[in-house]
């Protein structure tokens, strides 16, 4: 079974940095294979990876409706999204990228959406580590992915308002029907003046600081991907210390 570990919280807050550093960690460690899931509509975790994009599963759901024809007849809908999925993913050295692209609209085509699930939930579980990359707000965990997740970041900025937001998206996940083992709170954007109080309602247990690192503007200026970071940048010396701290795996 995979190792999930999914990355969510409130708008801009640093979760698809921390999710592709999550990656390349697991790379460098040679925990793969791993899968990679974009699960933010925006799309644009594979810009951090420094991937394409290629067909996305909200598309391949809306390909297998019947009034389309693209499914052959003698194909069931679990083999055809089995296929489907499997030729949209992005190979890369060590991992693959699958897209979520447009989340179930209103008139939903419903009776494929348990069929997708067990293709995703097979596809999935072929791989050593699975990170998913949310969009802020949490329905689209419910609705698509299999759901089981073993360790959930909750991103916050230092700021007493971002921290309000953390707790109110613990609160949310804490009702979600899918199973999450462990659940922690990450705080990005330190700088070393800046004190941090944190709530005294705050529940989830915080597992380390990222510190602001200039280096990364400078790397998405000049439109590279998180692997050409130099290996001392801060920022990912600091996820280092966070991840080893709550997987054995990661810390061996
Ligand atoms: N510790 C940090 N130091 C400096 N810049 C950072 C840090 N963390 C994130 N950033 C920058 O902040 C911006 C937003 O980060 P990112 O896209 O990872 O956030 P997000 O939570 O995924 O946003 P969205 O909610 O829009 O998907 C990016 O330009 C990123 O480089
Ligand atoms: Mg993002």
């Amino acid at each position: 079974m995979a190792k999930v570990i999914a990355v969510c919280g409130k708008g801009g807050v640093g979760k698809t940095t921390i999710s592709g550093l999550i990656v390349r960690l697991l790379k460098e460690k040679g925990l793969s294979p791993i899968l990679a899931v974009d699960a933010d509509p925006s799309m644009n975790l594979n810009m951090t990876l420094g991937v394409h994009i290629g067909e996305t599963v909200g598309n391949i759901r809306e390909d297998a409706k019947p009034e389309k024809g693209k499914r052959p007849q003698a194909m069931s809908l679990t083999e055809y999204f089995e296929l489907q999925v499997n030729l949209s993913l992005q190979e890369a050295d060590s991992f693959d990228l699958l897209v979520m692209g447009r989340p179930e609209g209103k008139g939903c085509y419903c009776s494929a959406n348990s069929n997708l699930r067990e293709a995703l939930k097979k596809l999935t579980s072929t791989y050593r580590y699975v990170v998913i990359d949310n969009e802020a707000g949490m329905e689209h965990i419910s609705r698509q992915t299999d759901g089981s997740v073993d360790i959930m970041l909750i991103v916050s900025d230092p700021t007493p308002k971002g921290l309000v937001a953390a707790m109110r998206t613990d609160e949310l996940i804490s009702r979600l029907e899918n199973e999450v083992k462990k659940r922690f709170l990450v705080i990005n954007r330190v700088s070393k003046e800046m004190p941090l109080n944190l709530p005294k309602e705050m529940q989830i247990p915080l597992v380390g600081y990222l510190r602001i690192d200039p280096i990364l503007s400078e790397i998405e200026l000049a439109g590279k991907s998180i692997f050409e970071l130099p290996t001392n940048a801060q920022i990912y010396q600091d996820l280092q210390d966070i991840l080893k701290g709550i997987d054995e795996d990661i810390n061996g």
